[in-house]
Parts: structure tokens; C-alpha cells; sequence
């Protein structure tokens, strides 16, 4: 791999969650696998007054905690390349000293250097830490580059989107922003247009003429643990729809790029997103189910539900749980309904996307009429792979159709490091590589579709707010959605925790 021009990584919001449990992690990776320049520092930031010691002894645990085989040795050469500064966001004053610190850090600055700033913090100082970056001229650097890297959620709403993609516009040129979502750092996320356009046979039959549905699901088997203060100014919708789900869809239904290019592909995603057919108030309800996990039992042990986490109102009406039916009116996917999924307390964690292929116009086989459809599965994880399902004839007289699987799982090639999403997305942002970012009119699109969702709930006290038991796969309701008056369900990987125990099959 390339290895990137020589940089410091100044990250705002070093105490954090974040910080201890994604980037510190992905940073010490790249740095394992000699993909770091060869110079570098990280200057961790944030309110409390620690020392450097203090933060490098954090900071090792917190590697340890995530990689418990990881080498000490390495860890403690890693250890020296951290920093600390102790730092008020809101000061404006604080950002010169900032610089000076940045500029002192031995030998990899002199008056010029490359500056990644990642904002780590809470969504509501990231206008405020641009603006004063701006201030102290961090925005540029003057023979090297500043980048900056900002974490999800980017904005709350369609307004508050666009106000920060102006502020930001107003102090860094968009090809300084990189705006993450994590799911487009994962492995087997890039691997969808890999298949897709890698594959003489799949593309072809990627379309109405051959797709009858598509659905992904994001499937989470934990609650919303500390993170109730958040959660409920979010919710499902905003948290995983409006930012993980939509970026899926984009891959799987987008058209092929030109090239590789950055600018190529993300054009070709914005026009996905525009293409998503935005829900009418009178049709939210038919399309889009909203759940909450209530307390239940699994195996033995009782589970809380949403209402008596820490930091949630006992009244609250925030979904832990989203499931949605859409079109997106273009020439390819005309009348190809799409259902996307999300939840909390389910029985697993899984991430998929299912294409369902139409079935044959004429079937033969009359003993077997239980056949399902074709199915191609994108495992995005765990057990990261792809399944085919087909018909098969059973060995025998007559012509008895069994389903099979065509099996792949990344697992399978030994020795392969599949390097986690934040490691892949920090090393991209070093070497300027911003096509696994999303673009300021890629965010906003996305807030344009799920907003007229989010306001029919805010608004309108009538809409239903359907509570599952933790540990079910959510509402009921949410199978009237696919069903459509078809025979159709969604794909159930497991079943329900309050069954007899769990059975995952990919
Ligand atoms: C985050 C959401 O962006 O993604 C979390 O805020 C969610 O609520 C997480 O749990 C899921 O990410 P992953 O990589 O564990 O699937």
C-alpha cells in the first residue's frame, strides 16, 4: 500500500467513546501493518487536564481492551508517537496555542505540515471547532494539506445539514471535508460493487426485468447500552436510516461509474439518492413501521425495555426499531419495491442485503410448488460472504426441487487481513482518497428523503408506535409491509430469541 506523506492527527474528543473504542484501535492497526508515514503524531484533545503519560496509559488500554493479543512491545513504540492537549473547543483563544503544540511535536512539522483534524466530539461543536480552525488559519496549511474529518450524525434535520455543509463551505473547500460513515469503510461493503461490477453475469440481471425485491437489514442484538441521551434525540430513523441503511441502497442500486474516480462514483450515488421516491404524509403509515423494544425475557435472563434505559423518558415515542418500504424512480429499478429494516434487542446482529429474483414465468415442477425464489445474499456482517440460493433436483424418481446454497465466506481465505472500517476510512483520508466519504449534496439528499418520515412522527400523535418484546425480530405489523399480498417475508436468519434458542444460518 502507498505510504501517506507524513502527517499529524489531531483528534477533538480524545476521552470519548469513539476515540477509546474505534480510531485509537484503528490508528494502532495501521501502524501494525507499516501503513502510518513515516513520521507522525496523533495529539489527542479534549476538556480534562491530562498529561501525556495519562493519555498514552488510556489510550494503551483501550488497544489492549480491543486487541487482547496485540503486541506490548508495539504498543508501547506506539504509545510515543500520542500526545495530549488539554483543550476548551469554545475558546477561540485556544486554537493559537493549538497550532504552537502542533508545531512543536518533534520533527514532523516545521513552519508547513499536513494537518487531519477529526472531530470526535458531540454534533453540536462541530460549526463552532470549524469556525475557530478557521480563525487560527488551521483550515490551511501552507505547503502541505488540512483535512477534516467529521463523524456522524452530519446535521439533525435537512435544515441543520445544509447550515453546516455553508459554515464548513465557508472555511474548507469540499475536497478538504470528509465526512464519514463507517459502513462504507467496511470490507464487505466495497465488496457489493465488486461483485456487481467485477461479474459478467450479475449485472445483467441486476434490474426490474430480472429483480422482483430488495431488501437489507441491519440487525443489532444489544440495546441502546449508555448512549439514552443520544438515542433519544435520534432514533433509529436518523441513526441508522438516513446514514447506514440509504448508503447501502446507493451501492446496490446505483449505475456503473465511469472509473473509480471519486468524484465518478459518488455522482452516480448522488443520483440514487435523488432518484428515491419521497413518502407522501397520507402514505407514511402503510410504508414505514416504527417499533420499540419493551422488556422481555432471553434465555433465562430479563432484558429492559427502552423506556427504563438510563437517559430515556418513560414516555418516550423514539423507535429503536424502522422498517420502510420504497421505490426509486429511475429506468433500472421502475416498480422494484425495496424494504430496508433496522433495529435494537433483536435476536442477532446481522447486516444483509437480499436481491430476490423473479421466479421462472412458467413453473414445471408441481411436486415441489414450496420452492423460494433465487435469492443472492451480500453478507456484510458477521460470517462476511455471499450465498446463492437455487433450485436443485433431489436425487430420485420424479423431479422433486430442493433448495441449495452456493456458499462463500471471507473466512475462508486464510491469512487475509480485512482491515476494520475506521482503519481503512483514516488511511484513505491521509492519502487524500475521498470516494468512501460522503459528499455535502449526498447528505443532504439522504435528509431530504427521511424527513418527511421523521415529521409525520413528530407531528402527528396518531401514527403508531408499535412495541416488540426485546429479542424478536420487532413488530409483527412489519411482515404486512413485505408481504404485500404476495406470498413474501422478509429473511429471517434466526429465529427469535423467546423460541428455543438461536439458529443462524446464512
Ligand atoms: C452507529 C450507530 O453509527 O452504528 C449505532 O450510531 C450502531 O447505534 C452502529 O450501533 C452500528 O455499527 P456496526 O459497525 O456495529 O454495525
Amino acid at each position: 500500500m502507498k505510504k501517506p506523506d507524513n502527517c499529524v492527527i489531531i483528534i477533538f474528543g480524545a476521552s470519548g467513546d469513539l476515540t477509546k473504542r474505534k480510531l485509537m484501535p484503528a490508528i494502532f492497526e495501521l501502524y501494525k501493518q507499516n501503513n502510518l508515514p513515516e513520521k507522525f503524531a496523533v495529539l489527542g484533545m479534549a476538556s480534562s487536564p491530562l498529561t501525556d503519560t495519562e493519555f498514552r496509559d488510556a489510550m494503551k488500554a483501550a488497544i489492549v481492551k480491543n486487541d487482547s493479543i496485540a503486541d506490548v512491545k508495539k504498543i508501547e513504540e506506539f504509545s510515543t508517537r500520542l500526545n495530549y492537549f488539554p483543550m476548551n473547543f469554545k475558546d477561540p483563544g485556544a486554537y493559537n496555542e493549538l497550532k504552537n503544540k502542533i508545531r512543536s511535536l518533534s520533527g514532523i512539522c516545521g513552519e508547513s505540515c499536513n494537518y487531519i483534524f477529526y472531530l470526535a466530539t458531540i454534533p453540536s461543536l462541530f460549526a463552532e471547532i470549524s469556525v475557530n480552525l478557521g480563525k487560527a488559519g488551521l483550515n490551511k496549511s501552507s505547503s502541505g494539506y488540512s483535512r477534516i474529518i467529521v463523524e456522524k450524525p452530519f446535521g439533525y434535520d435537512l435544515a441543520s445539514a445544509i447550515e453546516l455543509n455553508n459554515t464548513m463551505h465557508e472555511i474548507f473547500d469540499e475536497s478538504q471535508i470528509y465526512r464519514i460513515d463507517h459502513y462504507l469503510g467496511k470490507e464487505t461493503v466495497q465488496n457489493v460493487l465488486v461483485t456487481r461490477f467485477a461479474n459478467g453475469i450479475f449485472e445483467p440481471i441486476w434490474n426490474r426485468n430480472y429483480v422482483h425485491h430488495i431488501e437489507v437489514t441491519s440487525a443489532e442484538n444489544l440495546g441502546i447500552e449508555n448512549r439514552g441521551g443520544y438515542y433519544e434525540t435520534s432514533g433509529a430513523l436518523r441513526d441508522m436510516v438516513q446514514s447506514h441503511l440509504l448508503r447501502l441502497v446507493t451501492l446496490i442500486a446505483m449505475e456503473p461509474p465511469s472509473s473509480f474516480d471519486s468524484d465518478a462514483v459518488r455522482n452516480e450515488q448522488l443520483k440514487v439518492l435523488q432518484s428515491l421516491r419521497k413518502l407522501k404524509p397520507e402514505e407514511i403509515e402503510d410504508s414505514v413501521i416504527r417499533g420499540q423494544y419493551i422488556a422481555s425475557t432471553i434465555n433465562g435472563k430479563s432484558v429492559k425495555g427502552y423506556r427504563e434505559e438510563k437517559d430515556v423518558n418513560p414516555d418516550s415515542r423514539t423507535e429503536t426499531y424502522a422498517a420502510v418500504k420504497f421505490y426509486i424512480d429511475n429506468w433500472r429499478w421502475g416498480g422494484v419495491p425495496f424494504y430496508i429494516r433496522t433495529g435494537k434487542q433483536l435476536p442477532t446482529r446481522v447486516t444483509e442485503a437480499v436481491i430476490h429474483f423473479r421466479k421462472t414465468p412458467h413453473y414445471l415442477f408441481k411436486e415441489s410448488q414450496n420452492i423460494t425464489d433465487n435469492q443472492l445474499i451480500l453478507r456484510i456482517q458477521p460470517d462476511e460472504g455471499i450465498l446463492l440460493k437455487f433450485g436443485m433436483k433431489e436425487p430420485g424418481s420424479g423431479f422433486k426441487v430442493h433448495n441449495v446454497n452456493m456458499d462463500f465466506h471471507y473466512s475462508d481465505i486464510s491469512n487475509i487481513h480485512i482491515p476494520e472500517a475506521y482503519e481503512r476510512l483514516i488511511y484513505d483520508c491521509m492519502i487524500g482518497d475521498s470516494t468512501l466519504f460522503l459528499r455535502a449534496d449526498a447528505v443532504e439528499e439522504a435528509w431530504k428523503f427521511v424527513e418527511p418520515i421523521q415529521k409525520a412522527w413528530d407531528d402527528d400523535h396518531k401514527v403508531k408506535i408499535y412495541g416488540y418484546p426485546a429479542g424478536t425480530w420487532g413488530p409483527d405489523v412489519a411482515d404486512n409491509l413485505i408481504a404485500g399480498g404476495e406470498h413474501i417475508t422478509w429473511r429471517y436468519p434466526c429465529k427469535n430469541l423467546a423460541d428455543d434458542g438461536v439458529y443462524c444460518e446464512l
